[in-house]
């Protein structure tokens, strides 16, 4: 499929899309934002693909939502199309998401890095909500997820400041998993996305659903949603072949069923 604003590849059980709008250091527009949508569903649809990874370039992920775009609109406008809202299409893509970020990831840029189930982090990473410095405050959700990821203090600070946390602070802070070298970053990425994707498929849309209720629902809810899905993934194929080859010492054959 042609795209305007993103490139995509697929490389065995990887799917990448890259953010593609250099002119722009990747602002998100609305075309750029469809397209996202667009491409993860398609790949969250194919049962050949078992993790996708979003990136952008080496000096942006993506440097926030498209001002320039934005600017001159209304309130009403705004919320008559409900603006941003079909960035949460994106968080129903049910097959785990790496953000593989270097450079800016600022505004939206950095919730869309957070609206993934893990930022990979190259050396050159620079997150920030400067919002504020424009006149108003995050809206695809940097106030709830940074808060969650960083903590009540750090996340005030930062988006009341516009302040930017490098790659560092943000891996000391939880906001990120790891660090890479920048110029290592596609290839750390491609392997790990290769290493989940070469896992059960049931067992990782398990994990990634399961981890995500934590976000939702009390401790007790949590942990009696956990075990529901650890039992019913005994009726995956993968459940019988990944013990039948631990117990036999062999590498597992999964099925992704
Ligand atoms: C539109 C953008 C843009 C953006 C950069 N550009 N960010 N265009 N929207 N968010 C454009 C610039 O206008 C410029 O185009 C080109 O990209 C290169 O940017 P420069 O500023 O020349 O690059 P540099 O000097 O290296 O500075 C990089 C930067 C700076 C520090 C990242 O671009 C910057 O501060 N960008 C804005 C970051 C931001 O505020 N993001 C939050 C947006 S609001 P031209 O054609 O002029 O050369 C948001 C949430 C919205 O995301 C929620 C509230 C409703």
């Amino acid at each position: 499929m042609a795209y305007e604003t993103i490139l995509t590849e697929t490389q065995g059980r990887v799917a990448t899309i890259t953010l593609n709008r250099p002119q722009a250091l990747n602002a998100l527009n609305a075309t750029l934002m469809n397209e996202v949508i667009a491409a993860a569903k398609g790949f969250d649809a194919d049962a050949g693909i078992g993790c996708i990874v979003i990136t952008g370039s080496a000096k942006a992920f993506a440097a926030g939502a498209d001002i320039k775009e934005m600017a001159g609109r209304e309130a009403t406008e705004m919320y008559l199309a409900d603006w941003f809202a079909p960035w949460e299409e994106l968080t129903r893509v049910r097959k785990p998401i790496i953000a593989a970020v270097a450079g800016f990831a600022l505004g939206g840029g950095c919730e869309l890095a957070m609206m993934c189930d893990f930022i990979l982090a190259a050396d050159s990473a620079k997150f920030g909500q400067p919002e504020v410095k424009l006149g108003v405050i995050p809206g695809m959700g940097g106030s709830q997820r940074l808060t969650r990821a960083v903590g009540k203090a750090k996340a005030m600070e930062m988006c009341l400041t516009g302040r930017f946390m490098d790659a560092e602070e943000a891996e000391r802070s939880g906001l990120v998993a790891r660090i890479v070298p920048a110029d290592k970053l596609l290839e750390e990425a491609a392997k790990l996305a290769e290493t989940i994707a070469g896992m059960s498929l049931p067992a990782t849309m398990a994990i990634k659903e399961s981890v995500n209720r934590s976000f939702e629902v009390t401790l007790a809810e949590g942990v009696r949603f956990e075990r529901r899905v650890f039992h019913s993934g005994f009726a995956n194929a993968d459940q019988k072949e990944g013990m039948a080859a631990f117990i036999e010492k062999r590498a597992p054959n999964f099925k992704h069923s």
